[in-house]
């Protein structure tokens, strides 16, 4: 498909998925190099967003690790602020692992920054971040994400797991708004 018809919007084709997947292959690659030492890390995807980059970089990992997929949330009585303060489904300790996040894409950073927070209160020994895709422009924050797998400008996407308002995330290619 060229172009797609979401809500009230318009997008054209941006990255193919062959090039997604190419993308994906290469950035495991680095993931694998990194922690062939380490002792059984844990993969936290972050739902719902990541579902699909998950499935296919994970297939790639060469060594023993756990995955528990998590879901934030922003909860609180009056608070409006809309800021993540919970991570939902984490069913294995954090306490003294090294843990590798996976996100579909890091825009301002402040998703990852609350996220980092809330993972080192709960006693993680070390935390990478990867991500599909990265806004260079947009970034905000001073915590590393050392594993990037597609850089992109400053433009809104949808598609690999990525929506807009709820729709979208199914489709195989990657969509730029037009
Ligand atoms: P943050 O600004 O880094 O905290 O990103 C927050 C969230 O905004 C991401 O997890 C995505 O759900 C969403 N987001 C940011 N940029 C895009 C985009 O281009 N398309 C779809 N969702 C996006
Ligand atoms: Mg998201």
């Amino acid at each position: 498909m060229a172009r797609v018809k979401l809500h009230d919007k318009e997008f054209k084709l941006f990255i193919p998925h062959k090039e997604i997947v190419t993308s994906i292959k290469q950035v495991a690659e680095k993931i694998n190099r990194d922690f062939k030492e380490r002792e059984r890390p844990l993969f936290l995807p972050v739902l719902n967003g990541s579902f699909m980059f998950a499935a296919e970089l994970l297939q790639e990992i060469d060594f023993l690790c756990e995955i528990s997929f998590v879901k934030l949330a922003s909860y609180s009585g009056t608070d409006t602020t809309g800021s993540v303060n919970k991570v939902l489904g984490l069913d294995s300790s954090i306490k003294g692992r090294d843990i590798i996040v996976v996100e579909d894409i890091v825009d301002s950073g402040n998703t990852i920054e609350k996220l980092d927070q809330l993972l080192k209160e709960a006693g993680a020994k070390s935390i990478s971040y990867c991500t599909l895709l990265y806004k260079p422009a947009a970034y905000q924050k001073e915590l590393e994400i050392k594993y990037v797998a597609i850089e992109i400008p400053n433009d809104f996407i949808v598609g690999y797991g990525l929506d807009y308002d709820e729709l979208g995330r199914e489709l195989k290619d990657i969509y730029v708004l037009d």
